[in-house]
């Protein structure tokens, strides 16, 4: 096969990979975000959008991710632009591939970039509390507002910002720079179990922890409130809205790739349906079974039924929850607050890092596989490029903004909620449209465990997930876009929409040039 590269690494073992996959996967979006969801979009009733949406999106285009990924690994490649050229230029010409594959990758590069920069900064957040947690710091707060003056100290003091970002970062950069088996597989292996311990640990202490504020507000009574059916919130269509954008997220689909960049380290006759249900089935067990179980039971016995109204009506999201309620809840159990406080925010440093790992490896694949600079370098490269698209989070910070986050929440809401359904999009219209259903469904059986019903890959992934993601892109751009989320409302926010333009711009000079390097002579 031309251009099959015999260099590459694969992974080493079955369970290294379901495990850095179930890692890039499970994230902050698990126990942050999907509480809240829940709780704002009809509780036990949002588990039908969100169902719905994995089934017909969520697990039919990890599927498509997955075979473009192992499949363009055999070329040697492990991000999207070449992914895609490959594949599209069986029906378009090599000039149309090419322009369909660089516009696509460069999407891709724009999310990855951008996510990244503001999902580590929130990592090292996330570590500065595991450590204040430890500390005892969380015992002098005594309400929300407090909690709320603790975050505003810590993101306005760049020192302290500054570097539990850039050493979280850092981490990440050592191990993508370690490479796949010695350092993304390694830490998975470790990371994980660990995960996985400090969540059951967590949904134990929050199932019975009782009434510690006031007898009526018991943590049961939070999980009874949370998965309680409310459906009239159906009729209100952003239900099927979030409900989705949550399954992309969670599930990282349509993230810049990293799924197939991950898959792009299968062996040519590795499994994938199997191995892609049962990494989703890990991502489901995290979020649905121990991220509802956790944020809002503890929530509850913090701040009973008129915390989880505000909750309920959008006022406090996810993460405002995890830093203003909980740090007074865990301030107030003593030891054990200050141990549970720790393993909470511990367990987020980990979900987020496992995922931001990926988030960097996909970033140096192009440095690595199509510039020939060394993985090392490569790390290094994307470490800069991520340090532009994160600074500004925490120069907001220092500069005392009145928002302090309206970078992180332009940059959110455009790539993390808006741009990844484009990518998705484009992987599903280059894989089930111009690859084609036969071959794609033929390349996603080699050495599969378990078969896809072919009508599912016909009509569910080839037909009713791009139409559901074009209903779902036009229902966004036309009132999404109307919320206070998508409009900057200081400087940064204008910042983070010129970041977005120039990675955009970056990531279309990148890809065109990586291209070029690999296939330009049958395009230009
Ligand atoms: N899938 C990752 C998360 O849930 C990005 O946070």
């Amino acid at each position: 096969m031309s251009g099959t590269s015999s260099a590459r690494e694969h992974w080493a073992t079955r369970i290294g990979l379901i495990l850095a996959m179930a890692g890039n996967a499970i994230g902050l979006g698990n126990f942050i975000r999907f509480p809240a969801k829940a709780a704002a979009y009809g509780g036990g009733a949002y588990l039908i959008p969100y169902f719905l949406a994995l089934i017909l999106l969520g697990i039919p285009i990890m599927f498509v991710e997955w075979t473009l990924g192992r499949y363009g690994g055999l070329f040697g490649h492990g991000h999207l632009t070449p992914m895609l050229y490959i594949v599209s230029k069986k029906k378009l010409t090599p000039k149309n591939a090419a322009l369909f594959a660089i516009v696509g990758g460069a999407v891709a590069f724009v999310t990855g970039a951008m996510i990244t920069g503001y999902y580590t900064n929130i990592i090292g957040w996330m570590s500065y509390y595991a450590v204040s947690s430890l500390s005892g710091a969380f015992q002098g707060l005594e309400a929300a507002k407090d909690a709320e003056g603790f975050l505003a100290n810590f993101l306005t003091n760049p020192v302290y910002n500054v570097t539990a970002w850039l050493v979280s970062l850092l981490i990440i950069t050592i191990i993508v720079s370690r490479g796949i088996r010695r350092g993304v597989e390694i830490a998975a292996k470790i990371m994980m179990p660990i995960l996985f311990i400090e969540g059951i640990i967590l949904v134990l202490v929050s199932l019975t922890i009782g009434s510690p504020v006031k007898p009526e507000w018991s943590s049961i009574q939070g999980f009874e409130w949370l998965w309680t059916p409310r459906l009239t919130k159906l009729g209100d269509p952003a239900a099927f809205i979030e409900g989705a954008g949550q399954i992309f997220f969670t599930l990282s689909i349509g993230i810049a790739g990293i799924i197939p960049n991950y898959a792009s380290y299968l062996r040519r006759e590795d499994d994938i349906p199997l191995s892609a249900l049962t990494t989703t089935s890990l991502n489901e067990f995290a979020e649905v079974v121990m991220g509802a179980s956790i944020a809002i039971p503890l929530a509850y016995a913090f701040g009973g039924p008129e915390l989880l109204a505000d909750v309920e009506a959008g006022e406090v999201s996810g993460f405002g929850l995890s830093v203003s309620a909980l740090p007074p809840l865990f301030g107030r159990l003593g030891g054990i607050g200050n141990i549970a406080g720790f393993l909470w925010f511990s367990l987020l440093w980990f979900a987020g890092v496992t995922s931001a790992i990926a988030l960097v490896n996909v970033i140096t694949s192009i440095f690595e596989e199509d510039f020939n600079i060394v993985r090392s370098k490569g790390a290094w490269i994307s470490f800069i490029i991520v340090f532009f698209a994160g600074v500004f989070v925490n120069l907001e910070g220092a500069f005392k903004t009145e928002q302090l986050t309206d970078y992180l929440d332009l940059a959110d809401f455009y790539a993390g909620s808006l741009l990844l359904m484009v990518v998705a999009l484009i992987e599903v219209i280059a894989v089930l449209w111009l690859w084609g259903v036969d071959e794609s469904y033929e390349e996603l059986h080699r050495g599969a465990y378990m078969t896809v019903p072919k009508g599912y890959w016909k009509y569910v992934a080839g037909g009713i997930a791009p139409l559901y993601l074009i209903i779902l892109l036009v229902w966004f751009v036309v009132t999404g876009t109307q919320t206070a989320a998508a409009r900057p409302d200081n400087v940064f926010g204008w910042i983070a929409v010129g970041m977005l333009i120039l990675m955009f711009i970056l990531g279309l000079i990148i890809n065109w040039n990586a291209l070029k390097r690999r296939y330009g002579e049958e395009f230009t």
